[in-house]
């Protein structure tokens, strides 16, 4: 295949979404739309890829470089344009034109309000330019709620595409037509540059439309050809707010969906929130309303009960996440047991079988081999070694007001109840500590640490009672 140039309009504001930020960089199942579409056309492996950018472009310059460090698309060979004032599409491309200096194969043209966009159907749309030998392809569909959609007017052939009118422009019989033109084109370089150039504003919208150059290379008796979509689904343009909530909606299925057919079993699919950038392997059970966010790594056999929410979280093999919990920047070792309602807090590193019960809190947190804290503790800045127990109300004091302090609990150390671990402090290896003890100095190997006023027993003690 030539090699392409992908140019991707995304200068418009967008007013019908009624937000301050450019549509482009509105959130659909977690990503941003223009990264939908850079993620849709990057298995291409355009030689160059151009956006154009106009209104709040930083914004939008910002959020394409951070796709890009995300992993989701390679950062080379994407370079940016400026559209000076929004004064339509074909203005837009025409903007783009300058970086395409020196280019001479096809030129695919997008729309940065398209999500939903797939590979296959730009591969698809490519094929069938090549097979034509046509100078201009684009992609149709057909709908019964054309409105706002530019309009498909067939040739007298009926096979090729004579022109594209928008909604606006449209005579009675025009609006009549359920062919729309979705945004996606294949266009040759040689042609696009006059054809661009020659562009008038003389229609409703006073704006300078892509779409007229179909009807100039007809004119010029170029072929034209249509590759039509059974399902308008994949081409839908978001335009406002409730567009946005349906595309995102879809993008969701979608995903789940493929991580339906790997293995992975999802109870509740409709309650799922699955980030793109999160792995997970098959034969992990997903109970209902969980959200997987960021980077999250859920390996085999791992269950997570329900109402849980995992960001940038690493849960190993056969480890159960049970109801309730909530994590960040985290490892969850193998078949390591967190929750009910645990948060484990960035820099929370649990090894194997290690167990974190209800209401514990970690942070900066590693925990080896076996280490248990059951109920109701907080762990911050601190190790604990293997096999250790931390009893239920065990508190490490890690800050003193003004900076953090660290709290070693070395291997097989018992740390009663309701005790508190004044940092910096270090617990040694096989030490018992006896419950409701507030620990401030090391506690050395093999040792009972206690510090607990004597219990004072006073005989024949009558309380008083209250006057009725
Ligand atoms: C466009 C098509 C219409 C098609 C529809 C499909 C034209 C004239 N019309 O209409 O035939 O059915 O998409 O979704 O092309 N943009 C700029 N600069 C501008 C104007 C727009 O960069 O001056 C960008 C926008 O950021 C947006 C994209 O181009 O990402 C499409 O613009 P939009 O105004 O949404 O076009 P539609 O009216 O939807
Ligand atoms: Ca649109």
């Amino acid at each position: 295949m030539d090699s392409l140039a992908v140019l991707i309009l995304a200068a418009g504001k967008g007013k019908r979404m009624k937000s301050h930020l450019p549509k482009v960089v509105a959130i659909a199942d977690g990503l941003p739309l223009v990264q939908h579409v850079l993620c849709a056309a990057a298995p291409l492996h355009p030689e160059r890829t151009v956006i154009v950018t106009g209104h709040m472009r930083e914004v939008v310059e910002e959020t394409v470089e951070k796709g890009a460090n995300f992993g989701l698309y390679p950062r080379e060979g994407i370079s940016f344009a400026q559209q000076v004032q929004q004064l339509g599409t074909g203005d837009a491309a025409r903007a783009a034109l300058a970086s395409l200096e020196g280019f001479s194969g096809p030129v695919v043209i997008l729309y940065g309000d398209v999500p939903l966009l797939t590979t296959g159907t730009l591969r698809q749309m490519i094929e069938l330019h090549n097979r034509e030998k046509a100078t201009v392809t684009i992609v149709s569909a057909l709908t019964e709620n054309p409105h706002g959609y530019g309009r498909i007017v067939r040739d007298s052939t009926g096979k090729y595409a004579e022109r594209v009118v928008e909604t606006k422009d449209c005579s009675p019989e025009e609006l009549q037509i359920k062919e729309i033109n979705s945004g996606l084109y294949v266009v040759d370089s040689a042609f696009l540059k006059p054809a661009l150039e020659d562009l008038t504003n003389d229609n409703a919208q006073g704006e300078y439309y892509l779409t007229d150059i179909i009807r100039k290379a007809t004119t010029e008796g170029q072929t034209v050809s249509v590759l039509q979509l059974t399902a308008i689904e994949e081409v839908l343009g978001v335009n406002d707010p409730v567009e946005l909530s349906r595309a995102g909606q879809i993008l969701r299925r979608r995903r789940l969906e493929d991580l339906l057919r790997e293995g992975v079993i999802f109870e509740d699919p409709d309650t799922a929130y699955v980030d793109r950038g999160v792995l997970i392997k098959g034969g992990a059970r997903i109970g209902p309303s969980v959200q997987l966010r960021g980077r999250t790594q859920i390996e085999e056999e791992v269950v997570i009960e329900g109402n849980a929410y995992l960001v940038d979280t690493t849960v190993h093999r056969g480890a159960r996440v049970k109801f309730g919990v909530r994590t960040e920047s985290s490892t969850i070792g193998e078949r390591a047991q967190v929750g009910p309602f645990a948060h484990l807090r960035p820099g929370s590193e649990l090894g194997e079988e290690v167990k974190i019960g209800n209401f514990v809190e970690t942070k900066k947190a590693s925990l080896a081999k076996g280490a248990a804290a059951s109920h109701l503790t907080y762990l911050g800045d601190c190790e604990v070694g293997e096999g250790s127990n931390i009893g239920a109300g065990v508190i490490t004091c890690n800050y003193d007001g003004a900076a953090k302090h660290k709290t070693i609990i070395e291997a097989n150390v018992f740390v009663g109840s309701n005790s508190s671990l004044v940092a910096p402090v270090t617990v040694e290896e096989g030490s018992t500590i006896g419950a409701g003890s507030t620990i401030t100095k090391k506690v050395a190997k093999g040792t009972l640490a206690l510090t607990r006023a004597a219990l004072v027993v006073k005989e024949g003690y009558i309380r008083k009672t209250k006057k009725n």
